[in-house]
């Protein structure tokens, strides 16, 4: 970590690669933690003093004093949850007003935003993304369409901006023939949290962080979603609708490149994916249900299963290139624990040709595996890298040769105890 510099801890296959733990355990280290894209579609889970906290659209910064945590432009922010998520932070005694400022670019998920989203996803039949139904496509639509409205717009002449694009979102649900629906309540809600999110520091973050740079604080980007659901470079359009690679927080919080420091890549042990969408590595026998139960692979936002398969190296030196991380992170090595052999993905192949680079379209592919044999001892009470078994050792010496990039921390277990630095 350097003074003055962003590092960015990303997700780099398809989120839930458990973020919150290492940013949570980052922290301390960082003068502000700031999120840089998505919104309630993530969830952060965090534990600590025996208590579950799950963070949807505040950075996790918020849990220590003297922190700043800041919600950049590339953010979209439902006025209804994040009250819902703020209030419970408060009630747990932590000052959110104090710690937390938001970006008057960041964009306002309205509750016609989430009627689209499920209109949209109705309207795709068998084609469908498996969204969060959080609304978040549709609001990144109006921003790029240059119709929608910001959390700067609260300040001033809001109701009129309000009422005009409700009336443009009723017309297009109406052409979709989406009716049937009574968000009067959800809306009289919505509306109270535009009242609540007034009462905090409705910011220029991006003036605020680069005066910080130049004074010298250093600045964590938190990461959401992962680099296989970018806008861009994801499964498209199997994705979600943000920038969430590292250019993403340049552009998401308005800083210059040439302020990226330290690159953290997280991932873990094996992969996921929630929602539908191409995954070579999925595996839909007992092996993916034994993976699933052991890593406890259920959405944090949506509660739905996700679907597991073995670790991809296609997909990560893909994110790794697209990214430029400096350092990997490795999460939930201790769920493989059980397995004689663990396998990799070395390689992707359909109709007798092979790939190892990440082709433009990744339906139809085939994996292609290498084994490696398990550790069978449990990782979770080790606490340095002495006290691991040599075998889960030398398959950390085979990823990191795989991936030419060095795996700096190892995850083996929920709690912050559980963490080796290497
Ligand atoms: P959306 O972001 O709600 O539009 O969903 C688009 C796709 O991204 C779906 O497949 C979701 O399941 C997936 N997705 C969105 N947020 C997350 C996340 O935080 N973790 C994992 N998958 C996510």
């Amino acid at each position: 970590m350097d003074k003055g510099k962003v590092d960015a801890l990303l997700g780099i296959v398809f989120g839930d690669e458990g973020k919150g733990k290492i940013v949570d355990y980052f922290t301390p280290r960082y003068d502000i933690v700031a999120r840089f894209a998505g919104g309630p579609n993530a969830g952060h889970t965090i534990i600590f003093g025996g208590k579950k906290f799950v963070l949807r659209s505040i950075p996790s910064g918020v849990f220590d004093k003297g922190k700043l945590n800041i919600i950049g432009n590339g953010c979209v922010i439902a006025p209804d949850l994040f009250m819902q998520e703020a209030r419970e932070l408060e009630q747990a005694g932590y000052d959110v007003r104090e710690r937390l400022h938001i970006s008057k670019r960041a964009h306002l998920i309205l509750p016609t935003h989430r009627l689209l989203d499920k209109a949209y996803e109705a309207a795709k039949g068998k084609n469908k993304v498996g969204t969060t139904g959080k609304g978040i496509g549709p609001t990144y639509s109006d921003k790029a369409s240059r119709t929608g409205l910001r959390v700067g717009d609260m300040l001033e002449g809001f109701t009129l901006k309000y009422d005009t694009l409700k009336a443009r979102h009723l017309q297009i649900l109406s052409d979709l023939r989406y009716t049937g629906f009574d968000i009067r309540e959800e809306e009289r809600e919505w509306m109270r949290g535009v009242e609540y999110m007034r009462g905090f520091s409705l910011t220029d973050t991006e003036t605020e962080l680069n005066a910080c740079l130049s004074e010298g604080k250093s600045v964590l980007a938190e990461g959401a979603q992962g680099t296989m659901l970018d806008i861009d470079h994801g499964t498209y359009p199997f994705v979600s609708s943000s920038s969430t690679v590292c250019g993403g927080v340049c552009t998401g919080l308005g800083v210059p490149p040439r302020s990226i420091g330290e690159v953290f890549g997280i991932f873990k042990a094996y992969s996921t994916r929630v929602g539908s969408g191409p995954f070579p590595v999925e595996l839909t026998d007992e092996t993916g249900d034994k993976i699933r139960s052991l890593g406890n692979e259920y959405g944090a936002v949506t509660g739905r299963n996700r679907r597991c398969g073995w670790i991809d190296l296609v997909a990560l030196r893909y994110a790794i290139m697209l990214n430029g991380v400096t350092q990997l992170v490795m999460m939930k090595s201790d769920v493989l624990d059980g397995f004689p052999t663990v396998r990799a993905c070395v390689a992707y192949e359909k109709d007798g040709r092979q790939v190892t680079d990440m082709p433009f379209d990744t339906e139809g592919w085939k994996p292609v595996y290498e084994d490696i044999p398990g550790w069978l001892s449990p990782l979770s009470s080790c606490r340095s890298e002495q006290e691991l078994p040599q075998a889960f050792r030398s398959y950390v010496s085979y990823l990191e040769q795989q991936l030419q990039t060095p795996i700096t921390l190892l995850s083996v277990g929920p709690d912050r105890e559980q963490t080796i630095v290497r």
